[in-house]
Parts: C-alpha cells; sequence; structure tokens
C-alpha cells in the first residue's frame, strides 16, 4: 500500500512556481492505494467515493471532460512515460480522508499516490529529485500550472516538522515544531475547485507575477530579493500596472516572511509566527485578491477565539484557513469557532498533526 498525505501550507503562498522557498508541513490525512500489477498495460482504478475508471496506457494521453478524477490517473501515468516510458499497468484501489477542494492538496496527493504505485508495481525506486522532476508537470496535464510544493510536502516531509522546501536548487529541511504550539485545519463551507473556473484565476495571479518580474528586469524573484532591500522594491513596484504591482508586492514579502517565519518557529516565538500568518493574509486578501469573504470572516473568528494567527492556506479562493494557537488553548479556539463560525455545526475543523511524507513514512 501506498500512503500520500496532503498538506497544509503555513506560510509561503502563490510563490513556489516563482522558484521561492515555502513551508508547508504533511498532514496526517492522506490518499491511499492498494495496487497489483497487471500483465498488460491497463490502469483501472476504483474509489470509493468516485466510483471506478479504466484506460489504455499509451505514450501520449489526452484529458478526459474537464473536473473527471480519471485525469489524476493520466496525470500520473503521463508523467511516467515522459522518464520511463509505458509500463506494465495496474488494479488499485483509492480510499481517502482528505477533504477535495479545501486547499489541502488532495489532488495532488492523488497523482502523487497514483505515480508511487504504478513505480513501485513495476520495481522501480525513484529519488526524490527525479519525482519533483515529473510531478509538478504532471499537474499541468490538469490544467492547473501549480508549482512544486504539494508534492515535495507530500513526498518528503517528516513527522513532527514542518518542511522548508527550497527549489533552487531543490531541498527540504525538516524543522521541528515545538510540542506546545498547535495547528486547526477549518474549512471556509466556500469551495474551491480548482479543476473548475479558479483555475483560470489561480493561472492568472501566476502569469501577472511572471509579467511584473519581466517589466522590473530582475532575471527572477530568487535575484530580486538577493539584491535590492525591501524598500528599493517597494519603489519598483511604483510604476506597474494595479494587478502586477500587487502580485509583485505580495510575492516580495511573503518570502520575507517565510524567512522570518522559519526564524521564529526556530526560536520557539510563537506571538511573532502568529504575526506573520495574519500578515500573510492580509497580504493574499488585500495585493492578490485570493481571500475571499468567508475567509476572512473565518481568520476573524479564529482570533476572536483565542488563535495567536490564521491565514488562508493553499491557492485561496475559498478551501481552508490554517489556525494556529497554544496547544493549552486548542479546545478553547476549536470550541469558539464552532460557536461564532460555524453556529455549532461539527466536522469542519480538525487539528492539523505534522505528519510522515510517503516516502518517511
Ligand atoms: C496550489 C498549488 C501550489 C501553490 C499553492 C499556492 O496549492 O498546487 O503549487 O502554488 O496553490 O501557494
Amino acid at each position: 500500500m501506498i500512503s500520500a498525505p496532503g498538506r497544509v501550507n503555513l506560510i509561503g503562498e502563490h510563490i513556489d512556481y516563482h522558484g521561492l522557498p515555502v513551508l508547508p508541513m504533511a498532514l496526517r490525512r492522506s490518499i491511499r492505494i492498494q495496487f497489483q500489477l497487471r500483465d498488460d498495460h491497463r490502469i483501472q482504478a476504483v474509489s470509493e467515493d468516485y466510483g471506478g475508471r479504466a484506460f489504455e496506457w499509451t505514450p501520449v494521453l489526452t484529458p478526459v471532460a474537464r473536473g473527471d478524477w480519471e485525469n489524476y490517473l493520466r496525470a500520473a501515468a503521463q508523467a511516467i512515460a515522459g522518464q520511463w516510458g509505458v509500463l506494465n499497468g495496474i488494479d488499485a484501489a483509492i480510499e481517502s480522508d482528505l477533504p477535495p477542494a479545501a486547499g489541502l492538496s488532495s489532488s495532488s496527493a492523488l497523482i502523487v499516490a497514483v505515480t508511487l504505485a504504478l513505480l513501485r508495481a513495476n520495481h522501480i525506486e525513484a529519488t526524490f529529485e527525479e519525482l519533483m522532476r515529473i510531478l509538478p508537470d504532471g499537474e499541468h496535464f490538469v490544467g492547473t500550472r501549480g508549482g512544486g510544493m504539494d508534492h515535495a510536502a507530500s513526498l518528503a516531509s517528516r513527522a513532527g516538522c514542518a518542511s522548508l522546501i527550497e527549489f533552487t536548487p531543490l531541498a527540504v529541511h525538516h524543522i521541528p515544531i515545538p510540542p506546545e504550539w498547535a495547528f486547526l485545519v477549518a474549512h471556509s463551507m466556500h469551495t474551491a475547485e480548482k479543476s473548475g473556473a479558479i483555475r483560470e484565476r489561480y493561472n492568472a495571479v501566476r502569469t501577472a507575477g511572471a509579467a511584473a518580474l519581466a517589466e522590473t528586469g530582475f532575471p527572477s524573484y530568487t535575484a530580486a530579493i538577493e539584491t535590492v532591500d525591501e524598500h528599493e522594491l517597494a519603489r519598483l513596484a511604483e510604476p506597474l500596472a494595479p494587478l502586477m504591482r500587487g502580485t509583485f508586492l505580495h510575492v516580495v514579502t511573503e518570502a520575507h516572511r517565510v524567512r522570518a517565519a522559519v526564524c521564529a518557529l526556530r526560536e520557539n516565538q510563537p506571538a511573532h509566527f502568529g504575526q506573520i500568518l495574519l500578515d500573510g493574509h492580509a497580504s493574499l486578501r488585500d495585493r492578490l485578491g485570493v481571500s475571499c469573504p468567508a475567509l476572512d470572516r473565518l481568520v476573524d473568528a479564529a482570533m476572536a477565539s483565542g488563535a495567536i494567527g490564521a491565514r488562508l492556506t493553499g491557492a485561496g479562493f475559498g478551501g481552508c484557513a490554517v489556525v494556529f494557537c497554544r496547544r493549552a488553548d486548542l479546545d478553547k479556539v476549536r470550541d469558539g469557532l464552532l460557536d461564532r463560525f460555524y453556529s455549532g455545526a461539527t466536522g469542519h475543523i480538525y487539528e492539523a498533526e505534522p505528519g510522515p511524507g510517503a516516502v518517511n513514512s
């Protein structure tokens, strides 16, 4: 069996695809897949929630209808084919306790799980680097031009730790989370369906960031951050059109927030860490425009309930918020949210415990 976890991103949103470091942690919720090698090239999978799918694995696969989960199976097969060719297929049974479309990376976890199952069934031991070369591109097959954060977190996280993921060059640093820190993941009740209209908005944010970078003349965001201080970056952003200016400022300030959050985590400074999460949310809301009223209310409700920080997590446009509090206050914050945001309805909020990645389990 393969188990690929979802992730909650603590800080570093909408910057992985610009090559900048991010700080997620894997959840103890995952996509699990049981599989058996076939002696032909057919891939057959059945999911308890979404039913059965079957197709012939050929060197060039095309997507089926938008939103169909078979696309994730095809994405995995296509990604493998580009590197190792068409292999034998599998019969697979898939189950999940990861909520879909919640910003917790259920789709990347599914691609990771299917990829690892196909490789393992065919006795191929791929390295983390090899997997990271093929997986983000696999997701492009489904239509979202995401970065590598979700796959890296799902593959390489370590229990009890946040993962500082760097992309240039690829590296994962495991940073222990102090035992007295606790995180909740709370759903805004506004669904962010990434395979639908949201993917155009996601891709537009990415394009605006790349266009802004080109206008400022830096070869990369990494170069911009390393050569110029925050004030100078703000001055350089002034002449840009509003969408590009907001995006540029979000990206460069978020990169600084990741660095600051890593220090706060290492030095056990919860108040500083919480403020960084709140600043990150404000930037996603005001500069990038990827929050929504439900997420803003959820963050406010978390703070009114005794959290130290909270922000939307993942791509945004709906989905979940990550809520940070002292472990001693966990029940108080959860009860406060149930009261203030969910009118007593349960099942939309749970503790996010830092779990192992698929290759570290
Ligand atoms: C999605 C993508 C990630 C990342 C986030 C935003 O989850 O899959 O690569 O870009 O959005 O930070």
